[in-house]
């Protein structure tokens, strides 16, 4: 006769703190034991936000995609032991989703785990990155491949940010929170949005949708699979455009090739796609690729697609289903017609 024992599966808790830059200074001076790894631009652009802390305390980084690595996760955690950071240190990731991805990492990992803070300053990371846990640095060309669940205790919400982001970093944002919106109807960004720009209420309301999915699937095995709608293409195209592409528009275009795929296998119907398609277009594409680089696509889209880590012998695809947009994990066969679709909708661009 066997014998099992259940226990109740891990659960997590993220306070989230929607605060203005006096009130957040307050609250990190309060911090005894407390390192900063942050963009070295936010940095710049907001002296004050550091102000009264030692020198050492502060670890600037240069947030470019480069630094989403295990060479440079071991400079963080060497960092981390000359300071003798321990347990129960808070490290503070403040940035875009690369600093707030590479300091939640090695936050995970440094002494099996320290405190975390994360202070997003970008739309991305904000609406998304720093929330849910997932923590990452890039390996051989595949983006976000290393990475574990750890959420942060504490993340705050500062509009002020939001001031000093330039435009096109909101605009890339903005790919996010349309992705959001299909799967939560709660995250309205109604026809306006493009015009009227970005609240933080809107952000937070995405923010909600997102923790209520994660609070019950951490680990991305179930339900919260459907917030990578958009993102298995989105990564390939990161990927082989070597991150110059932003985040959010690849998103945006992985949207896109999700949207004709779902069509292509027969989940939706031109009505459908047709309603989809309009509120994909509420958000302008502007971005423009180098038409080499869809030479290579065509030589090597197949085997990356299904490198991607969430692949396993099938492609597994986030996509809309059914009249109403709905959204399925969609788990089939590789087809040479996906990898036409990704060529075509990337020729779109260029
Ligand atoms: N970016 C998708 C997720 O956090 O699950």
């Amino acid at each position: 006769m066997s014998n099992s024992f259940m226990f109740k599966p891990l659960c997590f808790q993220t306070e989230i703190i929607e605060t203005d830059s006096k009130e957040l200074h307050n609250l990190l001076l309060g911090e005894k034991e407390i390192v900063f790894v942050i963009d070295k631009k936010v940095l710049n652009l907001n002296p004050s936000l550091l102000s009264g802390f030692a020198d050492q305390r502060i670890i600037p980084v240069h947030a470019t995609e480069e630094i989403k690595s295990f060479a440079h996760a071991q400079t963080l955690i060497t960092q981390f032991h000359q300071l003798g950071v321990n347990r129960s240190t808070i490290v503070c990731g403040i940035g875009g989703g690369i600093t707030t991805d590479i300091a939640s990492f090695v936050a995970s990992i440094y002494k099996r785990g320290t405190r975390l803070w994360l202070i997003p300053t970008t739309v991305i990371a904000m609406a998304d990155a720093a929330i849910g846990g997932k923590t990452a640095v890039n390996f051989e060309g595949t983006k976000n491949e290393i990475g574990t669940f750890y959420p942060a205790e504490k993340v705050f919400y500062n509009p002020e940010f939001l001031q000093t982001l330039p435009y096109t970093e909101k605009h890339n944002g903005l790919f996010e929170l349309l992705k959001i919106s299909f799967i939560d109807d709660n995250v309205k960004l109604g026809r306006q949005i493009f015009t009227d720009g970005l609240s933080m209420k809107l952000i937070l309301t995405s923010v909600h949708a997102k923790l209520k999915i994660c609070i019950n699937d951490l680990s991305d095995r179930g339900d919260r699979r459907k917030l990578n709608l958009g993102h298995t293409f989105g990564h390939l195209i990161e990927s082989i455009y070597k991150y110059k592409i932003p985040h959010g528009f690849a998103v945006g275009l992985g949207l896109r090739i999700a949207l004709r795929c779902s069509r292509e296998y027969e989940l939706i119907n031109d009505e459908t796609f047709t309603a989809i398609e309009k509120r994909l277009s509420q958000i302008p594409l502007t971005v423009f690729l180098d038409p080499e680089t869809l030479s290579k696509i065509k030589e090597q889209g197949k085997e990356i697609l299904l490198a991607d880590k969430k692949n396993t012998d099938k492609l597994t695809l986030v996509l809309f289903k059914g009249l109403k947009p709905d959204i399925v994990v969609h788990s089939i066969d590789y087809s040479d017609r996906v990898l036409e679709i990704i060529i075509e909708e990337l020729g779109k661009q260029c």
